[in-house]
């Protein structure tokens, strides 16, 4: 029996890896090509692992692209590799924690470009490998990887410009903030149907989640507070990300027409970075792929979504 399911299992993943190199075989074509090099795209933490790639397919796809990194030298060393490859990528420093680096950023951006098409939220940090779960970081990679990204969501949305196939947010997330997924879940199925029904979601109570988590973190009951069991203190700083990527598609689907912008999340899937100490079964080509995808999709209005591998996963 078991040799059964194990075996139909494996069918099913090698017919769903045809389905996906297939998909990437497909050129993005001509006539659904909504960009120029006039759109800008900025990518955070974009010095190296999947944030440089989602950079440099941006710009090898055509768009003009704005790589950023917390450190100057790395960054500038970064741009230069891809413009040397004859690619239209500018530079410029961007730390998604520091209000100061934000607003030179913002600054910089009005002045050079007057605005954006694209921004894909990558920055993130996780400090936990194998089977670790330490909290000792959790403060930092919930700064990070939620308020982080949310800090650089409103700083750049008043720097969309108006476009008539929408603007498009993508945050790098993962598969492990899934609030509803097999494995890995909040306990507390109260806070769990809060958070994923549209109607009771709100900031506040991400919030308030997330601080509870870190109040708990900080007086030493986090093991029993019901949190995810694997790399708890990222799984819950996702988490966030995704219930705030579902947020920010409710409230931005009010915007008129042509002046649209699109958000979705997804996973990049366990791929070979410094994050993962270059282990992981993805490499950082495959890790970038869905998150271009998403950022470049035709016109089509997908919004409040969460991907993997190009399909849609429930939240
Ligand atoms: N690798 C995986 O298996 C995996 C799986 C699921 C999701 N992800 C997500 O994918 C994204 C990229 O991760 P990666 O695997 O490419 O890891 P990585 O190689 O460690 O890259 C992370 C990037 O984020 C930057 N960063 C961290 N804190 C920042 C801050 N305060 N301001 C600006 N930039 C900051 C890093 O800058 P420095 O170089 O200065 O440190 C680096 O450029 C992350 O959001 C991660 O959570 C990765």
């Amino acid at each position: 029996m078991m040799g059964g399911s194990k075996e139909r299992a494996r069918e099913r993943r090698e017919k769903r890896l045809q389905e996906i190199s297939l998909l990437r075989t497909i050129p993005y074509s001509d006539h659904q090509r909504w960009w120029s090099k006039e759109t800008i795209a900025v990518v955070t933490g974009s010095n190296r692992g999947i944030g440089f790639e989602i950079a440099r397919q941006l710009a090898t796809h055509g768009l003009t692209v704005v790589l950023t990194s917390r450190d100057e030298c790395v960054g500038q060393e970064a741009t230069r590799v891809l413009q040397e490859g004859g690619l239209d990528v500018a530079f410029h420093q961007l730390d998604i924690l520091d209000p100061s680096s934000i607003q030179l950023f913002v600054d910089w951006i009005r002045q050079t470009y007057e605005g954006i098409h694209v921004l894909v939220n990558n920055a993130g940090v996780n400090f936990n490998v194998g089977s670790d779960n330490s909290v000792e970081s959790a403060h930092m990679v919930v700064a990070t990887n939620y308020y982080g990204t949310k800090n650089i969501i409103k700083a750049m949305i008043p720097l969309i410009r108006p476009s008539a196939a929408a603007a498009r947010i993508v945050n790098v997330s993962s598969r492990l903030g899934r609030l509803n997924g097999r494995r890995n879940r909040i306990e507390d199925l109260n806070l769990r149907r809060k958070l994923g029904d549209l109607d009771t979601l709100t900031e506040e109570l991400i919030d308030r989640t997330v601080a509870t988590f870190l109040q708990q973190v900080d007086d030493g009951t986090w093991t029993s507070g019901g949190w995810p069991q694997t790399f708890t203190d990222y799984s819950v700083s996702k988490l966030a990300v995704n219930a705030y990527t579902r947020l920010m598609a409710k409230t931005l689907s009010n915007r008129p027409e042509g002046e649209k912008i699109y958000v979705n999340c997804y996973c990049p899937g366990w791929v070979k970075t410094a994050m993962t100490g270059w282990a992981g079964n993805v490499s950082v080509e495959e890790g970038a792929d869905t998150g271009v995808w998403l950022a470049l999709l035709p016109d089509q209005a997908v919004t409040g979504k969460f991907f993997a591998e190009r399909r849609e996963v429930s939240f």
